[in-house]
């Protein structure tokens, strides 16, 4: 079942998606939970850094892992999603560095990699809630339109729509890396609770098209509308095709 809930602005959609994590931390202070990069997360994250700097939530039991990492970009790499997530988030707030996950993108043993993060899920009782931008083609995590869903974690190489979008933040297009590794459709499916969120016109059609289209590959994220528990949070610019 998918819940949508529309807020009058970007901050106000950062603030309900915030909301709404630091109140399933609360309940749940041990969970298990999986982590977007983009720029939409960043008006959330910075709620969720106050929330802690004001004693609403603590993060020390939490797990994370996150859906992503570019290959061949090492952690301390302005672009990668590990520093990424350090800079915007982790380093501002209590959870145990030990305790976070993002595919190591420096390993080229593809296999080994893939395998040990669909494992490590797994022995951490699987994810409980996954947040999820949306990519303006539908990806979700780094699962391009395809014609299958992928069941686990792998590898993939970016379509080039994906690469023009991304190349803002490198200097230069010829710099944004052609692969990645992605958490898979299955392996998003398979968490209990889904939250995601969209901004801006830009995201207006493809909210339309994954929420209220045909269930394709085509349109990754189209699939959540089987997922049985996903919040869709909007501002109202993302969903003014709805
Ligand atoms: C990247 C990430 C996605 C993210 C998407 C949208 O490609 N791999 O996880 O959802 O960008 O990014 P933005 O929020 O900047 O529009």
């Amino acid at each position: 079942m998918v819940e949508i809930i529309v807020a009058p602005s970007y901050d106000a959609m950062s603030r309900v998606a915030a909301d709404i994590m630091t109140t399933f931390i609360n309940e749940k202070p041990h969970a298990v939970i999986g982590l977007a990069t983009g720029t939409t997360p960043l008006g959330m994250y910075q709620q969720l850094i106050s929330d802690y700097t004001n004693k609403l939530v603590t993060f020390k039991d939490v797990r994370s892992y996150n859906l992503d990492e570019y290959c061949g970009l090492a952690p301390d790499h302005k672009q990668s999603y590990r520093y990424f997530m350090q800079d915007k988030l982790f380093n501002h707030i209590d959870i145990n560095p030990h305790n976070t996950f993002v595919p190591d993108g420096k390993n080229t043993d593809v296999d080994a990699v893939c395998d040990a993060y669909e494992q490590d899920i797994i022995d951490a009782g699987g994810i409980d809630l996954q947040l999820l931008g949306l990519g303006h083609n539908g990806h979700i995590g780094f699962n391009e339109p395809d014609d299958v869903f992928s069941p686990y974690t792998h590898v993939v190489t970016l379509s080039d729509s994906t690469i023009d979008a991304n190349s803002r933040l490198f200097s230069s297009r010829d710099e944004v890396p052609k692969c990645a590794y992605t958490m898979g459709i299955g392996t998003i499916m398979r968490a209990r609770e889904i939250l995601v969120i969209a901004s801006g016109k830009g995201k207006a059609s493809i909210v339309r098209d994954a929420f209220f289209g045909p269930i394709t590959p085509r349109v990754p994220a189209s699939v959540l509308q089987l997922h049985q528990n996903v919040t869709v949070v909007l501002d109202e610019e993302a969903a003014s095709l709805c």
